[in-house]
């Protein structure tokens, strides 16, 4: 598709506003600074920080985003109503972004207008905005199903009561890129003003139909990273901003090799976990598991990878199962210092299958396993990080405490630190020591006793994750917890170190 008169497509994040509507999300000021300085850094045109009306905290919240000197565009979110807008100007934004209700159910039901009401309030309160000398960005709420004429002459409206943008937002999400597109095209037949769109995903279609107003002439899209919002959210950033890029060949501000990053942090304050399977950042989304494709992606990678992992912050995966190939297995044990011989690799293979085939999931840890059962003594696992020593102190009127003695690259370091309890504590104190080394965060942990009674053995498995996304898992057993939970993770430390210096070969 070519540019139609815009160079740039204009983000307008909306992660920090619709984002938070999503059920179970509420941002303090410190994590909502934390977001904006993120998505700042990647580039969005516009941040949506919030709805100020809303409390006293989201007032704040937005003041602290308005003044953190960034480069985007700092919008507030406001009915079109004075008490609303004048709480948005109080916090000192750059754009006020004011809506109503206009189609007919919503006009009835929700705020209960006449149109002429919606269409008189419309136009003053984009006057209001405009002459606190402010960017105005109109939303007529639930614009794809309002009736033809009158979003028409509403949006006409707006644009000469000064609108700066006009905002066409698919509300509960039932277009379709067709309607989608044929929509756009008719409002840009009568507006002049930049048209936006804010497709939300009741049917799976946000990221689709934004697209499609994109097609159609549209030159920004409102977006939220990992595709929080309301009900089924909205059009996910991430999944927007590379279509854009690399299907539509269109040009936005983003740096895409933040994304993963971002899409991580949003994840991690928010509490909303990303499903697997999700384009972009879910953590198969790089993943390879069948012989046909781990053997192409390692010849070429364009094969089975439309997308470059690093051009999005990521790296590719191939993962041992039951449809594992030869060349799968065999890079993912290099990864980790293994070279077997051809045999060995064959029966590393079979077993590998074998466990797949009984239905299990064959982690790093099984894998190792095998190749270890397989080349008997022949692996030498290489350790770069040692435990020598570990002391905790924990009690009712004591703040939990462990100090940790250990080797690194063949120094001996020290380190204390408090925690919620002594395991807290004690991974805290090996993650301070090994930070310079490799910065892994603690993405899992599962502990289950092996045996019975209180002297039983304590599994702890956990899985580690490194800055790029690479995740490993490890084990360890032993009849004190915070001896196992320190094993396990000294254990995934040492493996995320060999494999990212491996890889780095
Ligand atoms: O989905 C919607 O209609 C909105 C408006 C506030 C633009 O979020
Ligand atoms: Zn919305």
């Amino acid at each position: 598709m070519k540019s139609k008169n815009v160079k740039y497509v204009s983000i307008f994040d909306t992660t920090l506003r619709d984002g938070e509507q999503t059920p179970g999300v509420a941002l303090t000021t410190e994590e909502k600074l934390e977001i904006a300085w993120q998505l700042d850094r990647l580039g969005v045109d516009v941040i949506e920080a919030g709805t100020p009306i809303s409390s006293e905290g989201e007032k704040r919240a937005v003041r602290e985003v308005a003044k953190a000197g960034l480069n985007a565009e700092i919008c507030a979110l406001a009915r079109t109503a004075r008490v609303d807008i004048d709480a948005a100007i109080a916090c000192d934004v750059d754009a006020v972004h004011t809506f109503i209700s206009t189609s007919d159910v919503q006009m009835k039901y929700a705020v209960n207008m006449t149109p002429e009401q919606v269409l008189s309030t419309s136009v003053d309160s984009v006057e209001y905005i405009k002459d606190h000398g402010l960017v105005c960005e109109y939303s007529p709420m639930d614009a794809t199903r309002t009736e033809m004429g009158f979003l028409e002459q509403i949006c006409k409206a707006a644009e000469e009561a000064g609108a700066d943008r006009i905002n066409i937002p698919d509300t509960v999400g039932v277009m379709t890129p067709l309607t989608m597109r044929k929509l756009i095209e008719d409002i840009k037949s009568v507006v002049k003003a930049p048209i936006s769109v804010h497709c939300h995903n009741d049917f799976g279609m946000a990221v689709a139909n934004s697209l499609a107003g994109v097609e159609a002439g549209a030159s920004q899209i409102h977006v939220t990273v990992n595709g929080l919002g309301e009900r089924a959210g909205n059009a996910a950033l991430e999944e927007v901003a590379v279509a854009l890029h690399l299907i539509h060949k269109r040009k936005t501000r983003i740096n895409t090799r933040l994304l993963y990053d971002t899409s991580r942090l949003v994840a991690r304050l928010t509490g909303i976990m990303i499903q697997p399977n999700k384009a972009i950042v879910g953590e198969n989304a790089f993943s390879h598991e069948s012989g046909i494709h781990t053997r192409g992606v390692t010849v070429v990678p364009l094969t089975f990878e439309p997308i470059k992992p690093e051009f999005v912050g990521r790296r590719r995966k191939l993962v041992a199962g039951k449809l594992a190939g030869t060349s799968g297995v065999k890079a993912e044990l290099e990864e980790a210092g293994i070279y077997p011989t051809k045999e060995q690799l064959g029966e590393i293979v079979k077993k590998v299958k074998g466990l797949g085939d009984k239905g299990k999931t064959v982690t790093d840890v099984d894998l190792l396993a095998i190749a270890r059962a397989v080349m008997g003594k022949v692996i030498k696992e290489k350790r770069i990080v040692d435990l020598t020593d570990l002391a905790v102190v924990t009690g009712i009127r004591v703040i939990p405490t462990a100090s940790v003695r250990l080797v690194l690259d063949g120094k001996e370091y020290v380190a204390s630190e408090t925690g919620l309890g002594p395991v807290d504590a004690a991974i805290k104190a090996v993650q301070k020591l090994t930070s310079n080394l490799v910065n892994v965060r603690l993405k899992e942990y599962r502990i289950e006793a092996a045996t019975g009674g209180s002297d039983a053995m304590g599994e702890v498995i956990i899985k580690v994750e490194d800055k790029d996304g690479n995740v490993v898992s490890a084990r360890a057993v032993h009849e004190d917890i915070v001896m196992a939970s320190i094993e396990a993770m000294i254990d995934g430390i040492n493996k995320s170190l060999l494999k990212s210096r491996n890889r780095m070969r």
